[in-house]
């Protein structure tokens, strides 16, 4: 098809392409033709805008010829319907798990704390208070809170439902949606700046699987329980795999809200 548009002369391009009322048609039902009609043809035809405003004939038949000569193969040759990727859709997607994760973040003691074990308080297991315990299990007192005590353990459950490692929820396939999003970079931001950024999301995200999965199994406090009174210890311990699993959380939520703002919908 290419060759096709080679083989009309030159001349009558010319003559056609330097009317300037119809190359500004052309061009106008072309970019409307498809929002795909990538951005490089845009910035080519502003471009060409200029050019004709500094009236140099020959860079507007340059530019003209080349424009119209895409334009012409584009139409006889229309590229085949690419699965088009919805901004709105993929933006929306990438939003949807920073507002997860954020979530996350702010429930996080909810989260991860689970104090649904009452325990019978040591020293009445001691020997020596063996007839005090027998008193009060005869009773049944032992159910009474002033008897029993309230004991916790940390919990990687919901955090892992989450942040996606259980192939639940808005977080699954975040990365294909960064990578997809990359064409709805708005014009004028650091694309280097961007792929870089999601670049760090994607370590971070997959730090915190990792983290989250040895909370469950290595972390002190999901194996042992500890009196409610030392959550706040509990949850302030950094060498714990959960604290450090909550960091690489903050890292994601805090590199989509750097990316967030440089996507366009309007693409
Ligand atoms: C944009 O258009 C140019 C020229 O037609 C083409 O080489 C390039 O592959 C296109 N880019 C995308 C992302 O479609
Ligand atoms: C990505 O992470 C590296 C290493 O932590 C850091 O030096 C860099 O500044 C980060 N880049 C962005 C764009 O956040
Ligand atoms: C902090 O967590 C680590 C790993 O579970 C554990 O070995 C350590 O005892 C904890 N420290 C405190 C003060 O609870």
């Amino acid at each position: 098809m290419k060759s096709l548009v080679a083989r009309h002369s030159l001349a009558m391009w010319v003559c056609l392409l330097t009317w300037d009322p119809l190359r500004r048609v052309l061009s106008f039902s072309i970019l409307s033709h498809s929002r795909r009609w990538n951005k490089s043809i845009v910035r080519r035809a502003r471009f060409s805008d200029e050019l004709v405003d500094r009236r140099s004939l020959l860079s507007k038949v340059a530019i003209a010829t080349m424009t119209m000569t895409e334009t012409v193969a584009t139409v006889l040759n229309p590229q085949p319907a690419i699965a088009a990727v919805d901004a709105t859709t993929t933006i929306q997607g990438i939003r949807d798990a920073r507002n997860t994760l954020t979530k996350l973040l702010e429930n996080w003691e909810k989260a991860v704390i689970d104090c649904t074990f009452a325990d019978v308080p040591r020293e009445l297991l001691e020997t020596k208070n063996k007839e005090q315990l027998l008193e009060k299990a005869s009773t049944f007192a032992l159910f009474d809170k002033s008897v029993s005590v309230t004991s916790c353990k940390t919990s990687n459950r919901l955090v892992r439902d989450y942040i996606g490692s259980t192939g639940k929820g808005p977080v699954v396939g975040l990365e294909k949606k960064l990578r997809q999003a990359l064409e709805f970079v708005k014009d004028g931001e650091d694309t280097d700046m961007y792929v870089q950024t999601t670049e760090n999301i994607s370590q971070a995200l997959s730090r915190a699987g990792s983290l989250s999965y040895a909370a469950g199994v290595a972390d002190f406090a999901s194996v042992n329980n500890f009196d409610v009174k030392e959550t706040p210890k509990v949850l302030s311990n950094e060498s714990s795999n959960l604290e450090q699993a909550r960091r690489a959380i903050r890292e994601t939520v805090d590199g989509l809200d750097t990316i967030l703002p440089m996507l366009s919908e309007t693409y």
